[in-house]
């Protein structure tokens, strides 16, 4: 709950300003006090009539006349906040943060805070993946302002691709997980989790049996530490939990770039059952039975996106767990895997039929680390997940 928290909410102007309507409700109903800006081009997309109808209070606009600062000047304004959003943050607004610009309020008031700052991005696909923006990106993570998004989707401008807004709830998870009381609170984690769905065709992939019942536990588990959870699931049979930011993707291609998006994170637990192959050239129609014979399916290996983020020589996560279904010879096969991979801990478990793990309710896992193996006893995976998330912690934070 956002009980009394003030959040001042900028709204950039892109097509994604609508949502930032529905977000004002949602963070309203959870208790929350929003103060809004409109930059001159978001007036474009939103009237500051239905922002301040939504918001119950004032909107502070570009056009910031004299009555405005004999009200409120706009270093009292810019700091008045518990958290300052920016939804959307266009790339030009980034673009003036990452650069020190402050020519209009918006950009002024946020290079006057000393209250932190989220950003939700919104933008073309081309323009997000150009090498400014990411540059941009890249320089505001390293001064500590956090982001949630963007999605992979359908864009306004009928592109497909990165640089969609996050919806509102996502944004309310991570403004949660802002203000959530624990250890974990202003760190930043990946979660991967799930299958992953490789296809053959347009109706048919490969997959494996992930629920992704232990990746949705330790994501929960992480976020109720107070931890910004980013949580990238491949088509699981459970719902993401609440208060994170979910990705979902089908493929393990798709879930690489996602990993690569959500960079940089505090730390990295990869819980995903990623695909080591994929069909090599999937047809982009159905296949079809012939009488000249079966199809032959040719594999490819897929990206391993543990190895990659391990092996990071810029910007590694500071650590980075990985997990091993194995079946026999657990704790040698897993030693082996964590030295191979390069993360820095193995949660090891036997997902042998007979254990009934694998779908199950509970777990029993080994883990890995430079100190050697570690035997906790069967318990649920939730149990797991606590434990293990209490472990990430201690280890983030001492
Ligand atoms: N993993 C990954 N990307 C892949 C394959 C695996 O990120 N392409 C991650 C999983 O999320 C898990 C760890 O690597 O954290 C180990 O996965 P596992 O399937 O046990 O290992 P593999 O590398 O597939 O090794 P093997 O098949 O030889 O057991």
């Amino acid at each position: 709950m956002l009980a009394s928290k003030r959040i001042l909410l900028i709204i950039g102007g892109g097509i994604a300003a609508y949502k930032s309507l529905d977000l004002i409700r949602r963070l309203r109903e959870r208790g929350a006090e929003v103060t809004a800006v409109l930059t001159k081009a978001a007036e474009e997309f939103v009237t500051p009539l239905s922002v301040s109808a939504l918001a119950g209070t004032k909107v502070y606009r570009d056009l910031f006349d004299l009555t405005d600062e004999a009200e409120m000047g706009h270093i009292q304004l810019s700091r008045s906040a518990d958290l300052v959003v920016v939804a959307p943050a266009t790339a030009d607004l980034m673009g003036k943060m990452a650069s020190g610009l402050a020519n209009d309020l918006a950009s002024t008031l946020l290079m006057a805070t000393d209250t932190p700052v989220l950003l939700a991005p919104a933008m073309n696909v081309r323009m997000w993946e150009h090498a400014a923006t990411q540059r941009n990106r890249a320089t505001l993570a390293a001064d500590g302002i956090a982001f949630v998004g963007p999605n992979d989707g359908d864009m306004a401008c009928g592109e497909y691709g990165p640089g969609r807004m996050s919806e509102p709830l996502e944004i309310v998870a991570a403004v949660e997980a802002h203000f959530a009381d624990g250890p974990l609170q202003g760190k930043r984690i990946l979660v991967t989790s799930g299958p992953t769905h490789e296809p053959i065709d347009p109706v048919r992939y490969i997959a494996n049996r992930s629920s992704g019942a232990q990746g949705t536990a330790v994501a929960r588990a992480l976020a109720s530490l107070g931890a910004h959870v980013v949580f990238v699931t491949g088509p699981a049979d459970v719902p993401p939990p609440d208060g994170v930011e979910v990705v979902a993707v089908q493929s393990a291609r798709e879930m690489a770039d996602a990993v690569q998006a959500a960079l940089p994170v505090d730390a990295g637990v990869f819980a995903a059952a990623v695909a080591d192959w994929r069909v090599a050239s999937a047809s982009d129609r159905k296949l079809k039975k012939s009488k000249d014979g079966l199809p032959v399916l040719e594999f490819a290996e897929n990206p391993d996106i543990l190895k990659t983020v391990s092996r990071m020589e810029q910007g590694r996560p500071g650590l980075v767990v990985g997990f091993a279904a194995e079946t026999n010879d657990v704790i040698e096969n897993a030693t082996a895997k964590r030295l191979r991979k390069g993360c820095d801990w193995i949660v090891a478990n036997d997902v042998s039929p007979a254990t009934g793990i694998m779908g199950g309710a509970e777990n029993a896992v080994i883990l890995i680390s430079d100190t050697g193996a570690e035997e906790w006893p069967r318990m649920s995976k939730s149990d797991v997940a606590t434990q293990l998330a209490e472990r990430i912690a201690a280890k983030l934070v001492g």
